[in-house]
């Protein structure tokens, strides 16, 4: 097997003797040696022998073929290193080997060691020289491979070196490109973009790279990139077709634009975050919503969390525990945040994690959109919903009250008639107990008056109780709560009210009006005082404030049914007691609703005032939370007085009036019966009593003539009053009627009125009311 580590040598001479001393000496140095006596041996050799690594050729092999020649044809078809041996060296010979691409030559008898060196140096110069050609093909091959046209420029612009790619590029052949220079074959103007990057790396030798449009040799517009490098002969220049790359990076710069574009002025916030926490895209709209905008964002990403309002933040932390995590789906949540001008705005948030083609986790993207005036018209939407349930709820309970109300009346009334007829026969008559019963009937007197007072806080609140609007002057009615509270009031309770000085009027019944702002003073006077817990200071302050409004859109969306044409009056009671949860604020307007059993509420008190305000056509808000004190707002629609201010409610006689004639009273309840007779006859008037419809029609039709006047019960069995009256009217048309009934609203009053009645009294009367009624209908 071949060695090939150890070098062979083909030995060539004719003396047969000093071929086999050499043998052996080179053997010694480690070579393996083989040998020829001729020329033609030698070339034969060297065709079939695969391992040569040196010839050693002596130059005179006889007369056939000397050394010389037998060496130019081995080289003829093998590269070999060739190293002479002479036995002397002349011009003539040293002259034949300079022909041929010989390693040298060695003078035979210069010793071993010459040989040896020079056998060296001859297969290291060969090996130079093959490792100098393999380069050269790499480099050759490398060059004409790429699609990159390179080409040198010498330092008299001349095209030094081209390859295959920059022969096709500037679609010349390479010899008319070799040699000539740059300007020669192509104008100016032209490369000008390239002609001054070119100079400028000649002459400073920094390397440089430019992209510029270019117009090709076949006639296409399109983009170059020059990378332009200083070499010792002049510049290396190496320009690449990016024309393809460049309209793609255009087209792709295009698209972005167009998307940014598109994204940027998207109406909401659109946010996207990557997996740490970094802000990767923040939409323009930031500013508009939040007043910061994508700069400020940006450089400070806490930011968002910052301007969460305090109250959501908890809310907020839930869900941004799960922004690393990319198994967290969609999530939708809505919060408030403080905008920079320090106002709060409602955001709804959506966002989901986002993923990469490759899926790779690229945080979350989200949607912030402000939702404010969507939860304000919400919320006034509420609002409203409550007011009509709460308007329903009042109307139910109102009927059902006044329905009972109007019974109890009729109870009430005779209890109360009897009572006030025993007192005045017990002024006449001398009684052994005088005293006693004198007490007693004082506190049945006082008892029914309490319980008419609390049917007529359920008329109020049914809204059947009579109401007397006339123009009035809230200023002063306050002036007048102001004088009960001063005096009522427990001194803790410190009193502001307005100043008298404007006026604000409105077309009211004033005595229901100063009940309805009074029950809130007392209220609020309690909230401060008897409301308070065990050990806690009393008192406060009870503010009064006035004013008036002109409503806007706000005003009309929150309160239902609201007229935008008027203006309101506003009054408004504040008090620093201790105020209300959410969940007894809805209740306080109802009948009943009271949480001061312990001292005795009836709980009527607001349901009243919301009856009387509403009837007024106004509104109530309130305000509060517990233990920060309460406002009420009542809002009442302003009075525009024109020419003289005439409020004067007459001042009316506290005297009953006496009269004379017959009076004829018709009514079902007997009890009725006799408390009208027995008022009717101490006022100095006859009296015939008729009990049900039937009864009185045909006492009317046998005793017309006599019977000055009839008080007619409306609410009676078989017949209803409307009748009555047609059918007294029609025995004698100018009869004279005081019509009288429970229910001061009944519709069928006021038809009857209008049909000629004389007037009308609500039950249960008293003796001053009845006279005076009486005397109106007699005239
Ligand atoms: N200013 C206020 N501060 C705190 N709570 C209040 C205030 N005003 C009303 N309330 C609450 O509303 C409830 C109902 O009030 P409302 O005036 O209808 O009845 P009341 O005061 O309890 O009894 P009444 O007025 O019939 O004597 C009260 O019991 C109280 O709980
Ligand atoms: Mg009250």
């Amino acid at each position: 097997m071949t060695d090939f580590s150890v070098k062979t040598l083909l030995l060539v001479d004719d003396e047969a003797v000093l071929v086999l001393s050499l043998k052996s000496i080179l053997e010694q140095h480690g070579y393996r040696v083989i040998f020829a006596l001729t020329g033609e041996d030698a070339v034969g050799l060297a065709r079939s022998e695969p391992q040569i690594d040196l010839v050693l050729m002596d130059i005179e092999l006889g007369a056939e073929m000397d050394g010389i020649e037998a060496a130019k044809r081995i080289l003829s078809f093998r590269e070999l290193p060739v190293l002479f041996l002479s036995g002397y060296m002349d011009r003539d010979i040293s002259e034949k080997i300079d022909t041929i691409s010989s390693c040298g030559y060695v003078v035979k008898n210069s010793g071993d060691d010459v040989l040896i060196t020079s056998m060296r140096q001859a297969l290291k110069l060969h090996e130079s020289r093959q490792d100098l050609v393999r380069q050269r093909t790499r480099y050759l091959t490398l060059l004409e491979s790429i699609p990159d046209s390179v080409y040198v420029l010498d330092r008299e612009w001349r095209y030094a070196m081209v390859n295959d790619a920059a022969v096709h590029f500037m679609g010349i052949p390479r010899e008319k490109l070799l040699g000539n220079r740059l300007v020669d074959l192509f104008p100016l103007d032209k490369n000008t973009p390239f002609g001054e990057a070119f100079k400028s790396v000649m002459n400073s030798g920094i390397p440089d790279m430019i992209t510029a449009e270019f117009d090709f040799e076949d006639g296409r517009k399109g983009w170059c990139e020059v990378r332009v490098t200083p070499v010792p002969e002049g510049i290396l220049c190496i320009t690449r077709d990016i024309t393809e790359r460049k309209n793609f990076e255009i087209s792709l710069q295009r698209n972005e634009e167009k998307f940014r574009t598109m994204i940027d002025w998207t109406y909401d916030w659109e946010l996207w975050v990557d997996p740490g926490g970094d802000i990767v895209y923040m939409s323009p709209a930031a500013l508009r919503i939040t007043g910061y905008s994508t700069d400020e964002f940006m450089a400070k990403p806490q930011l968002i969390k910052d301007i969460i309002h305090e109250d959501d933040r908890g809310m907020w932390d839930d869900h941004y525990r799960c922004h690393g995590d990319q198994t967290c789906g969609d999530y939708e949540l809505e919060f408030r945040i403080v905008t920079k001008d320090e106002s709060v705005r409602w955001i709804s948030h959506i966002c989901q994690a986002v993923f990469g083609e490759d899926g790779q986790f690229l945080g979350r993207r989200a949607s912030n959109r402000d939702i404010t005036e969507l939860k304000k018209s919400e919320k006034e939407k509420e609002e409203v919903q409550k007011q009509l349930a709460q308007a329903q709820k009042m109307e139910a309970i109102g009927t059902l009250a006044g329905g009972l109300a109007h019974d109890f009346n009729n109870v009430l009334g005779a209890m109360r008639g009897s009572l006030e007829i025993i007192a005045s026969y017990l002024e006449k008559e001398q009684l052994q107990n005088e005293e006693k019963i004198s007490k007693y009937l004082d506190t049945a007197l006082k008892s029914t008056v309490r319980a008419t007072d609390i049917i007529r806080q359920l008329l109020v609140m049914s809204r059947r109780e009579e109401k007397n609007p006339v123009p009035m002057d809230v200023m002063s009615s306050l002036e007048h709560i102001q004088r009960i509270a001063q005096n009522s009031f427990p001194k803790s309770v410190s009193l502001e009210f307005p100043v008298a000085g404007d006026h604000l009027y409105i077309h009211a019944d004033r005595t229901q009006i100063e009940q309805a702002l009074l029950n809130i003073c007392v209220n609020a006077s309690h909230s401060m005082t008897i409301m308070r817990g065990e050990g806690e200071d009393e008192g406060g302050v009870l503010s009064v404030k006035t004013g008036r409004i002109k409503p806007g859109t706000d005003f009309i969306n929150s309160h239902n049914g609201a007229n935008g044409e008027i203006n309101y009056v506003i009054i408004s009671v504040a008090d620093t007691g201790v105020g209300m949860d959410s969940e007894t604020i809805k209740k306080i307007f109802e009948p009943f609703f009271t949480t001061k059993e312990h001292i005795a509420g009836t709980g009527l008190g607001l349901s009243m005032t919301y009856s009387i305000i509403t009837a007024h056509q106004g509104f109530i808000d309130v305000e509060s939370q517990k233990g920060s004190g309460s406002i009420f707002t009542v809002y009442l629609p302003e009075l525009t007085l024109k020419g003289s201010k005439k409020n004067a409610v007459k001042q009316e006689s506290a005297k009953p009036l006496r009269g004379e004639g017959c009076i004829l009273v018709i009514d079902d309840e007997p009890s009725i019966l006799d408390v009208a007779r027995e008022f009717l006859a101490q006022l100095g008037y006859t009296v015939i009593v008729a009990e049900g419809a039937v009864a009185g029609l045909e006492t009317f039709r046998d005793r017309h003539h006599e019977i000055s006047g009839v008080l007619l019960d409306l609410s009676m069995p078989n017949m209803s009053g409307s009748e009555v009256f047609k059918k007294l009217k029609s025995i004698n048309p100018g009869v004279k009627v005081l019509l009288a009934s429970g229910f001061a609203n009944d519709r069928r009053v006021k038809k009857i009125l209008d049909a000629g009645a004389g007037a009308f009294i609500s039950k249960p009367f008293n003796i001053i009311d009845l006279s005076k009624k009486i005397r109106e209908i007699l005239g």
